[in-house]
Order: C-alpha cells, then sequence, then structure tokens
C-alpha cells in the first residue's frame, strides 16, 4: 500500500500545517530566521502537503514566473525522511509545473541536497550562492 499523498494546501487549515512543517525544518533545524522563512511571496504561491499515513510529513511551496515554475521551501520532517517522501513532493510539483504549461522547473537547491534533486531528474546550473546564509546552486529541469 502507498502511504505516502501529496495534494495542495487548499484550505487555510492546510497551509497552517505546511507553515508548521517550515518552521520546525527550516527554521528549528537549519536555523533560517523567520523573515527570511515567512517571505512576501506565500500569498500569491500556491502551497503542497504531504502526508505519511495520516500524519503531516512534508510541504513545499511553488510559484509560476512566465514559463518557470519555481519550486520552493521543499521540505520533509527529520522522522519521515528517506521513505521517498522528498521524491513524492518533486514529482508532484513536476507534474503540475507540465499541467500549468511551464516549459521548465527551476530550483535553489542546497548544496547538500543536490544529489537528491539528481535523482529527482534536475541538473545543477551556474555558480553556488549564498541564500539564508546556506550555499545553493540553481538546478533546472527542460519539462
Ligand atoms: C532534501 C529532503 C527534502 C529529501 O527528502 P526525503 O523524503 O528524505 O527524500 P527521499 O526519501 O524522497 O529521497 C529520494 C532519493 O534521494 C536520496 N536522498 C535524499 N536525501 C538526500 C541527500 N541529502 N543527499 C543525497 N541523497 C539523498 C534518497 O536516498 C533517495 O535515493 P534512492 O531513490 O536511490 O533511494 C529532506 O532531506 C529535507 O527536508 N531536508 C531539509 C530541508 C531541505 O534542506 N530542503 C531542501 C531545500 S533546497
Amino acid at each position: 500500500m502507498d502511504k505516502i499523498t501529496v495534494k495542495i494546501a487548499k484550505t487555510p487549515l492546510d497551509i497552517k500545517k505546511a507553515y508548521g512543517v517550515r518552521e520546525l525544518v527550516f527554521m528549528e533545524e537549519q536555523g533560517v530566521s523567520r523573515e527570511e522563512e515567512m517571505d512576501e511571496f506565500d500569498g500569491a504561491a500556491t502551497h503542497i502537503i504531504a502526508y505519511y499515513d495520516d500524519e503531516v510529513a512534508g510541504c513545499a511551496r511553488i510559484r509560476f514566473l512566465g514559463n518557470k515554475s519555481k519550486l520552493e521551501r521543499i521540505a520533509v520532517l527529520l522522522r519521515f525522511r528517506k521513505k521517498g517522501i522528498g521524491k513524492k513532493i518533486v514529482d508532484f510539483l513536476v507534474a503540475y509545473s507540465k499541467e500549468k504549461g511551464a516549459t521548465e522547473a527551476v530550483m535553489h537547491a542546497q548544496i547538500y541536497a543536490n544529489d537528491f534533486y539528481v535523482k529527482c531528474g534536475f541538473k545543477p546550473r551556474g555558480e553556488e550562492f549564498m541564500e539564508a546564509n546556506i550555499r545553493h546552486v540553481e538546478m533546472y529541469m527542460e519539462l
């Protein structure tokens, strides 16, 4: 049985749950400040929530900029990692990007997670840069 479900966070409660994952993963675990984490793009973004059985396990958000989709805030709670949830979230975002007519999916990936994104079909592009005091590189997938 497939225990992992990924869906669009439609209700305010769903969105609150997605923000809860970001608080635990990015703010508490990685030390990102609330100001940087909860930025001005949250209002217009589409939020995604992942469940493992009926427990909230992960989240992401996606924005569309021209012909590109931008995948952001991809996070899986520590105790649910390495179960395939992150990949399911990325697969969902890629499928959603295609559905919306984007021709390229892009993200700013933390360097340590490069191999994860490569396994999801993304390629690095350009130089490393700092974001929220964490080393990143742009990664992309042609759709
Ligand atoms: C990165 C993250 C989302 C991965 O989620 P996950 O649910 O553990 O990933 P999955 O279980 O779907 O992994 C899919 C594949 O990638 C691999 N993988 C996962 N994390 C990896 C990592 N950090 N480095 C290398 N490979 C990794 C898995 O082993 C698996 O490989 P397999 O298919 O050969 O078995 C998760 O570690 C996380 O939330 N990290 C903290 C937040 C973060 O840094 N997000 C990225 C912001 S850019």
